[in-house]
């Protein structure tokens, strides 16, 4: 796959052991929403390296120090709903202050085209870190209408946090938006005729919420 400037592609043996068991068709849905929380947070940890910070004093017992801590509203994370909502705790977990908009989107099976249901951001997002959240990139209409979305209403600062990926979806995500900084924690080989991700892990929707 050609190199993109803004995509960062995890290759971390702990990341790869969680999403071996995640791909697991025996896996159940306690398990599988228990590792897409924890590969969630590993990822966070790097993705969100450069948020903003400001320095602050802190009285110890011996003496005052300067120290940073991160800026009020820095991040908002935004789940693209369905599966998005299983990284959501994920990211809590580093960031428990991140605010959250969501954005229902759902693939029409025939044209694979996104199509928008709902959508409810926070006040404010416009001066925040947007980090849209969806488990899955595969042709990568989601995660575009998504950030279509957010910059239409003002976002300037935006990221994506996908588990698996399809070459296809990251080409399409990273030429559509190109300053959008992508984060993934493996690339599959490819999408099948349906738009599935192979080798993948089937559609994460109802494998996090048990609807099949
Ligand atoms: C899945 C997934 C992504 C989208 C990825 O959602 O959670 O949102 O497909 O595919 P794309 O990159 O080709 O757009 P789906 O449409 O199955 O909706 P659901 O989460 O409601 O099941
Ligand atoms: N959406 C999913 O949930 N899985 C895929 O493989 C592709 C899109």
């Amino acid at each position: 796959m050609q190199e993109y400037k803004n995509v960062t592609i995890f290759d971390h043996p702990l990341i790869r052991h969680k999403i071996a068991i995640l791909r697991d068709e025996k896996t159940t849905t306690k398990q599988f929403r228990e590792l897409v929380e924890e590969i969630t947070t590993l990822m966070t940890y790097e993705s969100l390296k450069d948020v903003p910070t400001k320095k602050i004093i802190v009285k110890t017992p011996l003496e005052e120090t300067e120290q940073s801590v991160v800026v009020d509203n820095a991040v908002t994370i935004v789940p693209i709903l369905r599966a998005g909502l299983g990284m959501v705790n994920g990211v809590h977990q580093l960031f428990p202050t991140a605010r959250v908009g969501h954005i229902g989107m759902y693939r029409d099976e025939e044209t694979l085209e996104p199509k928008e249901y709902y959508c409810k951001l926070p006040e404010g997002i416009q001066d925040s870190i947007a980090v849209v959240l969806d488990p899955m990139l595969a042709t990568g209409g989601s995660a575009i209408a998504a950030i279509d979305y957010l910059k239409k209403v003002g976002c300037k600062r935006i990221k994506q946090m996908s588990i698996i990926a399809a070459p296809e979806g990251i080409k399409a995500l990273a030429e559509a938006h190109p300053d959008v900084e992508i984060y993934v924690s493996t690339l599959d080989r490819e999408l099948n005729e349906n738009g599935y991700i192979l080798p993948g892990l089937g559609d994460a929707g109802d494998r996090l919420f048990g609807t099949k």
